[in-house]
């Protein structure tokens, strides 16, 4: 298809969805407190950030990102590579390093860029990398430039992935064979089986394993150190990819490891740190602030944690379909796109930000509303959520006893579904 007739088709796409009114992207957001933004004059619940423990408005890390404004100025003026590396990047990698729980750090201007970087030099087309089915879109663009040999396992299935190590190890024995997931996946809440991931290092220690905790940083692990201090297998890890643009209230990105020769060649390497602009001072302060509050006020993680408890319990009392979510993300199954969507606006009418999943987001049929909770988020604010969805989840015909009727909720992973890491909705 050519450019005007993939551009037309997107567009009578895109038509279609805002004339019924339920396009439920690119909403611009006027003012935000955290926990309420408003959106075209109303004021609403937020319960789509990720933004888990509520720092982006912690007057703490505000004042001091202010004060590096006035102290760095804006912008960074070029590359780390060049004229942009400032000594609060390296106080930074030094204290992610510590926080963590790896020797060395090499930041960069995002999660996604990080991604992109790393799995850029690490990756040569002679090696295979073994992707969980629903890894993020970064990893699988990282992957792709690499021109390497790509292979998912099924969805935290850690015997899978075992097979699909020997298999690559039998077919390709010259090259290096990679094995990516994430701590916490994005869309369905759910955390790895990362002991059982890991295990698979002891019979091949030779596998590279390489983390994505964009979710799991700030949420799981002793003070939030993240999905892999959870599990205690942080040593087992060769690479931990962490992102600022969560729980740490900025935006940035991060590779941790414990080889300092592969750290510094990644660092002289990685074509999205040497080709862009370093990370502002402003977001390295506020991660750097973020930091000191969480060692400080580690009650904030356990706060979060009392949160989602009781949400998760109160969705399964309403009757909702949850999945295996055990994070600040709770999906809402809903079955079809459409009610989803539908799904969406009333949330919105009714004063709450939360914003649907699509195929191929999400496995065909699965659609979800993605809701993701907050540390700072008030009990008043849960019980007034709580209340909305009991009302709609009963009016749309989406608790687990509606939808077990409903057989376009039934329809699950097809053999030649797309991996979960395109993001095209439309
Ligand atoms: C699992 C995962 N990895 C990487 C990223 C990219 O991070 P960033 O938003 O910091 O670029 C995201 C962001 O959505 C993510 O969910």
């Amino acid at each position: 298809m050519r450019l005007r007739q993939r551009c037309e088709h997107f567009n009578a796409l895109h038509s279609q969805i805002s004339a019924q009114g339920i396009n439920p992207y690119f909403r611009p957001i006027a003012q935000t407190w955290g926990t309420e933004v408003e959106v075209g004059g109303k004021r609403l619940i937020m319960i789509g950030s990720n933004d888990y423990l509520g720092l982006s408005h912690d007057p703490r890390v505000m004042d001091a990102s202010a004060q590096a404004v006035y102290h760095w100025g804006t912008g960074p003026g070029g590359s780390r590579f060049l004229s942009g590396n400032m000594v609060l990047h390296h106080h930074l990698e030094e204290r992610l390093a510590d926080f963590v729980g790896k020797r060395h750090v090499v930041v960069h201007v995002t999660g996604f860029s990080a991604n992109l970087g790393a799995l850029g030099v690490l990756i040569t087309p002679a090696d295979t990398v073994l992707c969980d089915r629903e890894n993020h879109a970064s990893i699988f663009e990282g992957v792709k430039n690499t021109k390497a040999r790509l292979a998912t396992f099924a969805h935290n299935d850690a015997a899978h992935a075992l097979k699909r190590v020997e298999d690559a190890k039998a077919a390709r024995p010259d090259g290096d064979v990679f094995l990516v997931t994430e701590g916490v996946f994005s869309m369905s809440g759910e955390l790895a089986p990362l002991d059982e991931i890991a295990a698979i290092k002891d019979a091949h220690p030779d596998v590279v394993f390489y983390l994505d905790d964009a979710h799991g940083l700030g949420v799981f692990g002793r003070g939030g150190r993240g999905s892999a201090d959870h599990f205690r297998i942080t040593d087992k890890v060769d690479f931990i990819m962490g992102t600022f643009s969560k729980s740490m209230a900025s935006i940035g990105g991060f590779i941790a490891s414990d080889d300092e020769d592969m750290l510094r060649y990644l660092r002289y390497q990685s074509r999205t740190q040497i080709f862009s602009a370093a990370l502002p001072a402003a977001n390295t302060v506020a991660v750097l602030t973020c930091l000191d509050i969480l060692a400080k006020e580690p009650e904030r993680v356990d706060r979060l944690h009392e949160v989602t408890v009781r949400m998760r319990h109160a969705y399964r009392d309403i009757g909702l379909r949850i999945g295996n979510s055990s994070s600040p993300i709770i999906p809402i199954i809903i079955g079809s796109d459409e009610k989803a969507f539908f799904f969406s606006r009333a949330l919105f009418e009714a004063g709450i930000f939360a914003l649907p999943a699509v195929y191929p987001a999400v496995p065909r049929g699965q659609a979800l509303i993605r809701t993701a909770y907050m540390s700072t988020h008030q009990d008043r604010q849960l019980d007034v959520v709580l209340s909305v969805l009991e009302k709609l989840a009963k009016e749309f015909r989406i608790r687990e006893c509606d939808l077990e009727e409903d057989p376009q909720s039934a329809a699950g992973e097809e053999e030649g579904d797309a991996p979960r890491g395109k993001l095209s909705y439309l």
